[in-house]
């Protein structure tokens, strides 16, 4: 049983990304990150010997395109589960670390960072946020580049679906969304049956910036902004776009 808005814990993103995550966002494949791949590499100018992050890789399935680009490509994730299915999909020639976000061990190691599929504002207390820009410009070489890709505020807020029910690979999947009260962030709750029980409550929160709101959080940890869109056509961000991707340099 579902409650209306139940609590979401602030360590939420600590046990969200098993190896369930993956049936959950099935869409999500190594397939469909292409486009996102070659459309940031485009962005940013990859060159081939770029030293590449990928923050928040997952199950890598954009490292799988990205390092068709470069011979450099790191990956980092919190999750085990997911840097296994990126460990067995990409073989042994990539390195892949178990990292968090908010301590990152490097300091002016690389020429890019990669942020993909709202990888970002999980953490309730927003220094902790802010201290992950902190970290990715501290990461980047001078002058490295770096490319977000976050959800659209707006896009959000007017296009959520409270309630869906659905299944996917035999478990049934009921998921609840609200926007809280003070509008700053999106909150979903899901729970996972199989055959009547229950597997799995799953919480995710994420904080909902405004693009100034978002630009202004870059800036203030030494990042300078190239360009924003709000897809990956090239389209400004606006309320009729989901996303809201930032290519933008160290400072
Ligand atoms: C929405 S998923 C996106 C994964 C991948 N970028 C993709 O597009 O498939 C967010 C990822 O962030 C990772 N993550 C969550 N909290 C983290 C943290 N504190 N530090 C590093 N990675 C974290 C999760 O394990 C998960 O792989």
């Amino acid at each position: 049983m579902l409650a209306n808005k139940p609590k979401i814990s602030s360590n939420w993103f600590q046990n969200t990304f098993d190896s369930l995550y993956p049936i959950l966002y099935a869409h999500r494949t190594i397939e469909a990150a292409e486009a996102e791949t070659l459309f940031s590499i485009q962005q940013i100018r990859l060159q081939r010997d770029d030293r590449v992050l990928d923050l928040c890789c997952g199950g890598g399935r954009h490292i799988a395109h990205l390092a068709k680009e470069s011979e450099h490509v790191v990956g980092l994730d919190y999750s085990p589960q997911l840097l296994a299915i990126a460990r067995e999909s990409l073989g042994t020639g990539i390195p892949l670390i178990r990292g968090d976000m908010r301590y990152l061990p490097f300091h002016e190691h690389f020429d890019v960072i990669m942020n993909y599929f709202t990888s970002f504002g999980y953490f309730q207390d927003q220094h902790e946020n802010q201290q992950v820009v902190h970290n990715m410009m501290d990461a980047l070489k001078p002058d490295g580049r770096f490319f977000i890709d976050y959800m659209n505020k707006e896009w959000a807020i007017n296009n959520i679906e409270n309630e869906t029910h659905r299944t996917a690979e035999g478990f049934e999947v009921h998921e609840r969304r609200w926007i809280e009260s003070n509008g700053s962030r999106i909150n979903k709750a899901t729970i996972i049956n199989r055959g009547g029980d229950e597997i799995k409550h799953i919480g995710e929160s994420v904080q909902l910036y405004t693009e100034d709101e978002f630009s202004q959080m870059l800036e203030k940890g030494g990042a300078v902004i190239d360009a924003m869109f709000g897809d990956y056509s090239e389209a400004g961000v606006s309320p009729d776009h989901s996303r809201m991707i930032v290519v933008g340099r160290k400072a």
